[in-house]
């Protein structure tokens, strides 16, 4: 497709490449730094089922994006794999003309019985967050009685099938996992061929008390990799990449490192996000998103679709991880389980 063909760039000439799809908030575990159990507990309130798209909604929405220049779809939650069936929508998806890339963020501990099927409905690959391979850490941080271990055999049968590169994302965050877990987690990677990337903990959404003091610069991890196993930048692999690559200098792969906070990358943000009830949210921390759901449950034909996804992206100016400050961590903002990472 021309450039002039599909929708303007934003006003900062930014394009829309990237949509992330949220297919429900709901999650399995608890990590302390985005659903922490006092606020997602019993009695939260998750959406209703007659909520959430479905699969033929976001299908006809992925359509028209793909119209207005979006190339990838990473599918997100919440844990998306709680979600019935999703190798279906895969499968929908990947059908799409002008997608070309599907791919799943998961905490793994539902991935083992389901690798194949995604693979099988045209999956790309996966990115698993796992933030420590300490059994007790591991369940302290993500609140889970599910064991390490399943996230393991999780992240194994994706390999085997072939859903690969396989990332596995870190969160890191001071006093948390930023003593042994950072070396274990880069050895994992090195061994099996993973790609970890680690990641700064961001202020997003209101309920994790985020304090700039833990957050662990991306400086100081890469120092204490390149102590263990001297590593050298590597060009990012597409433009507007969020993670830093680094190559181990002895042949063992690479690793990245996201710094979202130490060094923000707005300027070159393509990414869209679709919560599960179907708001388009053009930043991870707005406050709010535009309701499309109401549209495509509506009467609204394609090209009128089109034309007001265009009408957002056309409008927008989001780059807060340039503009944070003590001030603006405390703004209302949506949380992170339900527009996805
Ligand atoms: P690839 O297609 O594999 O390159 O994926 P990706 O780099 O888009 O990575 P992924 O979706 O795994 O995102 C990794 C993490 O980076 C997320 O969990 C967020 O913590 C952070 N991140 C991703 N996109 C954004 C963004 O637009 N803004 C900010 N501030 N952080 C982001
Ligand atoms: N800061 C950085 N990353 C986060 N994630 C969730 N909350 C935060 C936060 N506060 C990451 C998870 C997962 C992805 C969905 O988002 O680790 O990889
Ligand atoms: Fe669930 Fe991922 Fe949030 Fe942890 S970070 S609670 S696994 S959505
Ligand atoms: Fe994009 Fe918003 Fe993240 Fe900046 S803070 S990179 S604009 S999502």
């Amino acid at each position: 497709m021309r450039d002039s063909e599909r929708a303007g760039p934003d006003r900062f000439g930014r394009w829309m490449r990237d949509l992330r799809i949220s297919v429900t908030d709901r999650c399995n575990f608890r990590c302390r730094y985005c659903m922490p159990r006092e606020v997602f507990g019993a009695d939260h309130a998750f959406l209703d089922r007659a909520e959430l798209l479905t699969f033929e909604e976001i299908t006809r929405l992925v359509r028209a994006f793909s119209r207005q220049g979006v190339r990838k779809i990473r599918l997100t939650g919440g844990e998306p794999l709680l979600r019935r069936q999703l190798e279906k929508l895969v499968a929908m998806l990947t059908g799409v003309d002008g997608i070309d890339d599907v791919a799943l963020t998961t905490n793994a501990s539902l991935l083992a019985a389901k690798a194949q099927p995604l693979r099988d409905a045209g999956l790309s690959r996966v990115t698993v967050s796992l933030d420590s391979l300490d059994q007790d850490r591991f369940a302290r941080i993500s609140d889970t009685r599910v064991p390490l271990a399943e996230v393991l055999r999780g992240i194994a049968a994706a390999d085997q099938v072939g859903l690969t590169p396989i990332k596995v994302n870190t969160v890191v965050k001071r006093g948390m996992n930023d003593g042994a877990d950072i070396l274990e987690l880069a050895e994992f990677g090195r061994e099996h061929g993973y790609v970890v990337r680690f990641i700064e903990y961001m202020d997003v959404g209101t309920t994790n008390g985020w304090r700039m003091s833990d957050v662990v610069p991306a400086r100081e991890i890469v120092e204490r990799l390149h102590a263990a196993w001297p590593v050298a930048p590597v060009d990012p692999d597409y433009p507007g990449e969020v993670a830093q690559r680094y190559r181990y200098l002895d042949g063992r792969g690479e690793v990245g490192i996201i710094a979202s906070v130490t060094e923000p990358f707005c300027r070159t943000c393509t990414r869209a996000r679709l919560s599960a009830q179907g708001e388009l949210f053009t930043c991870l921390f707005a406050a709010r998103g535009h309701d499309l759901r109401a549209l495509v449950r509506g009467e609204v034909d394609d090209a009128e679709l089109e034309r007001r996804i265009e009408a957002i992206w056309g409008r927008r100016t989001d780059r807060y991880s340039e503009l944070r400050t003590a001030e603006t961590t405390n703004r209302p903002k949506v949380e992170m389980s339900y527009i996805g990472g």
